[in-house]
């Protein structure tokens, strides 16, 4: 018996990703419904060996479905998911609409699988900021270690965060550089193509980005709220791959060689730490894979009980698409979900 799953958002690139990684790993589907805007209907998305017409999810009827895994942006989860989720539908929620809700479990299954526990307040789960995924799948299994008091940390994200429009942006105006066309910036504040910008969502009032702001309040809500965490978040000119330079502070003494030790076992990370030419992990190296990668694992000479590392993932993947699959994977395991009765 499988569930009747929905992919709201099915024709970006967080919604596409999660139709492949759905088939992938075969999770147990009767039906997959492929959801977008009215722009989209009737357009086809692949999901496996078939096609799938797409539908619009306004005036959609949710009651047979079992699961929705919503990837449309924030505004969109704001008006739907509690519809949705109150037609008796488990909604999966990639965008940042219910994250700091405490009635909304915020989950990655290697970090706080426990605290799924509590969904069915709303029947909403949310899937965190895809920079804050890949940082606690590497520092859940330190902190068990070594308790983590601080971290610093700095980001180098890929305009596939920024959905297909910032895929596009890079891609045309690097174009244009090459054919010395007028660059235009859409999208991003400023040019991408062959530039960095530090600026990721919004301003806030201390500073700080709201992006920035994200990966504080992810942290403490699912690794420990007494983790301090600085964050400057910076997008960079590649397609895909999320990587971050992170400085992390511990109570208690931890050597690299621990750290490596304890990261080869840990679920979903992956070492890659050699100290030679090439010795690392790129973001363009871990694009398709479901692994966080970490590297260059060092201690800070500059402080006690202190390491630096670079950890990298997929952003679509670990930071969206594959940590929603494995949610869903989640309540199946855990008993807290059944299929509903569909008519015949
Ligand atoms: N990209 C990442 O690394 C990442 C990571 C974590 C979380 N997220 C979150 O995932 C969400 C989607 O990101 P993305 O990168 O996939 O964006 P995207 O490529 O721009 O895709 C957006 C999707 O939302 C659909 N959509 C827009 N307005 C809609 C509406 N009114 N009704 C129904 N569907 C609508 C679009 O459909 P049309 O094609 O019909 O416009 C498209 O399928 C965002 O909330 C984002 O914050 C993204």
């Amino acid at each position: 018996m499988g569930f009747k799953v929905a992919v709201v958002g099915a024709t970006g690139n967080v919604g596409r990703e999660m139709l492949n990684i759905l088939e992938e790993r075969g999770f147990p589907v009767s039906e997959v419904v492929a959801l977008a805007s009215r722009r989209s209907q009737g357009t086809e998305v692949s999901f496996g060996d078939k096609t799938l017409k797409v539908k619009a999810l306004e005036g959609y009827d949710f009651s047979d479905t079992d699961i929705a895994v919503m990837s449309a942006g924030g505004n969109v989860s704001k008006e739907w998911s509690p519809k949705i989720g109150k037609q008796g539908c488990v909604v999966i929620d990639n965008s940042s609409a219910f994250r700091y809700d405490p009635e909304v479990p915020l989950i990655v299954p290697e970090v706080n699988p426990d605290a799924i526990e509590g969904f069915s307040k709303k029947n909403i789960i949310a899937n965190p900021n895809c920079s804050t995924a890949q940082l606690v799948v590497a520092l859940k299994p330190l902190h068990e270690a070594a308790t983590i008091k601080r971290i610093v940390v700095a980001t180098y994200q890929s305009v596939s965060g920024a959905g297909k429009e910032g895929m596009d942006e890079l891609f045309t105006q690097t174009r244009a550089v090459f054919v010395a066309d007028p660059v235009e910036a859409k999208k991003f504040t400023k040019r991408i193509a062959f530039n960095v910008i530090p600026h990721i969502d919004v301003f806030m009032e201390d500073g700080s980005t709201k992006e920035e702001w994200k990966m504080v309040a992810e942290t403490k809500k699912m690794l420990d709220p007494k983790i301090k965490l600085t964050a400057t978040c910076v997008r960079v000119p590649v397609f895909i791959g999320h990587s971050e330079a992170v400085n992390v502070e511990f109570e208690k003494p931890i050597t690299a060689d621990e750290a490596r030790d304890i990261l080869r076992e840990a679920p979903g990370c992956l070492v890659i730490d050699k100290r030679e030419d090439g010795g690392y992990i790129t973001p363009i190296e871990s694009a398709g894979e479901d692994a966080t990668y970490i590297s260059r694992i060092r201690e800070d000479s500059t402080l006690d009980n202190a390491l630096n590392m670079w950890i990298v993932s997929d952003n679509l993947r670990k930071g969206a698409a594959l940590n929603a699959v494995q949610i869903a994977e989640l309540l199946i395991e855990r008993g807290l979900i059944q299929p509903k009765k569909k008519a015949a």
